[in-house]
């Protein structure tokens, strides 16, 4: 059974499209919650929360972080930076895990994989404080070999697998061979004992695909579910995908 993370940060981006401030200083009326949202999503069945608490703060906020490690009862996966002041966050918020991600401030999502091999010691570094606080990290990697053997040699136990470079290759022929990449990913990283995870462009389409990469623990999706739950509700729309997963 492949669990599923829901990413939630497109929600706090509509909310930050009209509301910068809490609830109080605009009369208490701020919506859409993400956090009442995460909460319908664990009701569909989500099997963890995933949020990206980025450095320019444009959609999670500090206190959305701290309200989900308080109300949700599954599991809280926070995507970062690798910096000292996220390393630093982290490690009083205590999620249950931590995902490593780039940060390209023009992006409009997280663009392309960590580059594990060109910061092995920035990686290393936070591997080793998450690890002593108690946390598991997880890399999200492009599927290829040498970021897959440096994270497995930092004892990284988890990765996630950029399925970014399938999801947008539209050409049948690229997407085979993108499929195929994250087919050997996946396998290799089982191989060297990495829990597999995957996430990025994923929807309700190539799910049917996706679903079939071999040791699939988890999957991260957010855009998807967050335009399907526009016309269904959350609650339909994870129930939904779910559906499709397993
Ligand atoms: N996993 C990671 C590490 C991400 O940064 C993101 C967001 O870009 C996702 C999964 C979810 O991607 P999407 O919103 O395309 O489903």
């Amino acid at each position: 059974m492949i669990l599923l993370g829901v990413n939630i940060d497109h929600c706090a981006t509509l909310r930050q499209a009209r509301y910068r401030e809490s609830g109080r200083a605009c009369g208490g009326n701020v919506e859409p919650d993400p956090v009442t949202l995460a909460v319908e999503a664990e009701r569909a069945g989500a099997d963890g929360i995933t949020v990206h608490l980025r450095e320019d703060r444009r959609h999670i906020q500090e206190r959305d972080v701290w309200r989900l490690r308080e109300t949700i009862a599954t599991r809280l996966n926070l995507e970062m930076a690798c910096t000292p002041a996220m390393t630093e966050f982290a490690l009083k918020l205590k999620p249950d895990s931590v995902c490593l991600v780039p940060e390209n401030r023009r992006e409009v999502t997280t663009e392309g994989g960590l580059d594990v091999v060109g910061s092995e010691d920035r990686v290393r570094a936070v591997v080793e404080a998450m690890r002593s606080g108690g946390i598991a990290t997880s890399l999200f990697i492009s599927p290829d070999e040498p970021q897959i053997e440096l994270s497995a040699l930092l004892k990284s136990p988890w990765i996630e697998l950029h399925t970014g470079a399938y999801a947008e290759a539209y050409d049948s022929s690229q997407r085979q061979a993108q499929f195929d990449r994250l087919r050997r990913g996946a396998a290799l990283a089982h191989q060297l004992g990495l829990v597999v995870n995957a996430g990025h462009g994923i929807n309700y389409v190539n799910i049917a695909e996706v679903r079939t990469v071999p040791h699939l623990h988890e999957l991260n999706i957010g855009h998807s579910i967050m335009a399907r739950a526009l016309f269904t509700g959350i609650e339909e729309a994870v129930r939904e995908l779910k559906a499709r997963m397993n």
